[in-house]
């Protein structure tokens, strides 16, 4: 037998492929168009393992996807691909609504004709866990409770509706359908491989290039940040163990102000690597105009998962974000390789 994951080279879904062949031997093939947001050098370390295959391809493309299920004998789909950075969204919602909604469109389609041909056990245990964010809830007020999965959808930002959208059609798949699906809603994550256009690598980016260190607004918005080894454990556990149909919340229990996060990054830099004048990197912090329509607070009330499938996050912030400056420090090649020319149009018109 074989997974499906989609979206596989970028941040995510790589730690997900590399960690699932650490933890079996049950074979990978990852789909991927490789937008600027996807990198093959994530997935390096899986050249020449024949248990990983790579097809560059959108999962618009359903006469590729239904190829791809069909020569592998797939047993489970694992959607992370998307268009993913709600700044982006803002600038430009287009390409968030091809792909997160008409290309999950499309490749429910194809995943339900595959389903069709399937019978006997390989029917009933098929799976399509679709990846999905806590952003679809909207924003929460300071003291108002953690997102639920009884949550009512509230997206604020094109990428949030666009991701809402994407889940609306997973559910109504499987209840027209039959279709054997799942859903996750994951809080903020981080650590290495995430594309430094995202707050954490693009703090430890600029800082190291002595650059402003951009804070929207008042920088008390609030996320709950997540190691992404633990969200791919969650959705490990998720694909193992939960009924069609089910949906999960996934977050870290760790809600932190964006300054503050900004602030431990600077003062792990300050240790690991100094500046040369002897000053801290938290002098390069400046309060830049806030985000349109920007959510002030995220929090998951993650106890579904908890009760009913035994996960917990296991990366404590203080290492997991340590641990993420460190990577950052000893892949700047890495960094460098994936900030290409589009990169630099995208901070250019982002951040004048
Ligand atoms: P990412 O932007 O780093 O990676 C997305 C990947 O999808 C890239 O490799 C890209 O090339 C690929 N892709 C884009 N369009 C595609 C298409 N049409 N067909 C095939 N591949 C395509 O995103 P990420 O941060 O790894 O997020 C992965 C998923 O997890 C997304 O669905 C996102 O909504 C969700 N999510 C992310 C976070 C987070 O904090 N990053 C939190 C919760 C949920
Ligand atoms: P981001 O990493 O883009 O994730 P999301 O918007 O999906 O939560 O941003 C995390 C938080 O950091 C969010 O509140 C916006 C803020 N932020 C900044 O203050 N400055 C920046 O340059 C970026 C990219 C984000």
């Amino acid at each position: 037998m074989t997974i499906l994951v989609t979206g596989g080279a970028g941040f995510i879904g790589s730690n997900f492929v590399i960690d699932w062949l650490r933890q079996c031997d049950e074979p990978v093939v990852t789909l991927d168009a490789l937008t600027y947001a996807g990198n093959l050098a994530n997935l390096s370390e899986l050249s020449g393992d024949a248990r990983h295959r790579f097809v560059r391809g959108s999962i618009g493309d359903a006469p590729l996807v239904d190829r791809v299920l069909r020569q592998n004998t797939v047993r489970a789909v694992v959607n992370f691909a998307a268009e993913s950075h709600v700044d982006r969204s803002i600038s430009g919602p287009a390409p968030f609504f091809e792909t997160n909604v008409m290309g999950t469109l499309s490749l429910l389609e194809a995943v339900r004709a595959y389903h069709g041909t399937l019978s006997g056990d390989a029917r009933a245990e098929f799976r399509l866990l679709h990846v999905s964010t806590d952003e679809v809830y909207g924003t929460l007020a300071p003291d108002e409770a953690a997102f639920a999965e009884s949550n009512p959808y509230r997206p604020n930002s094109p990428y949030a509706a666009s991701k809402a959208a994407s889940d609306h059609l997973v559910r109504a798949y499987h209840e027209t359908y039959g279709l054997p699906v799942l859903v996750t809603n994951c809080s903020n994550n981080y650590g290495p491989f995430q594309f430094p256009e995202k707050l954490i690598p693009l703090v430890i980016n600029n800082a190291l290039a002595g650059k402003p260190l951009p804070i929207y607004g008042d920088g008390r918005q609030v996320r709950d940040w997540l190691h992404v080894a633990d969200h791919c454990t969650a959705i490990r556990r998720v694909l193992e163990a939960a009924s069609p149909g089910a949906t999960y919340n996934i977050g870290g229990d760790n809600q932190m102000p964006n300054i503050e996060v900004v602030r431990m990054i600077c003062a792990l830099l300050d240790a690991r690597h100094p500046r040369g004048d002897g000053k801290s990197y938290a002098g390069q912090i400046t309060f830049v105009t806030d985000r349109p329509g920007h959510d002030r607070r995220y929090a998951i009330d993650a106890r579904r998962i908890a009760a009913e499938l035994g996960w917990r996050p296991a990366v404590r912030f203080a290492e997991g974000l340590a641990a993420t400056v460190d990577w950052y420090l000893d892949n700047r090649s890495w960094v460098a390789d994936v900030t290409s020319g589009a990169y630099r149009d995208w901070i250019a018109r982002q951040y004048g």
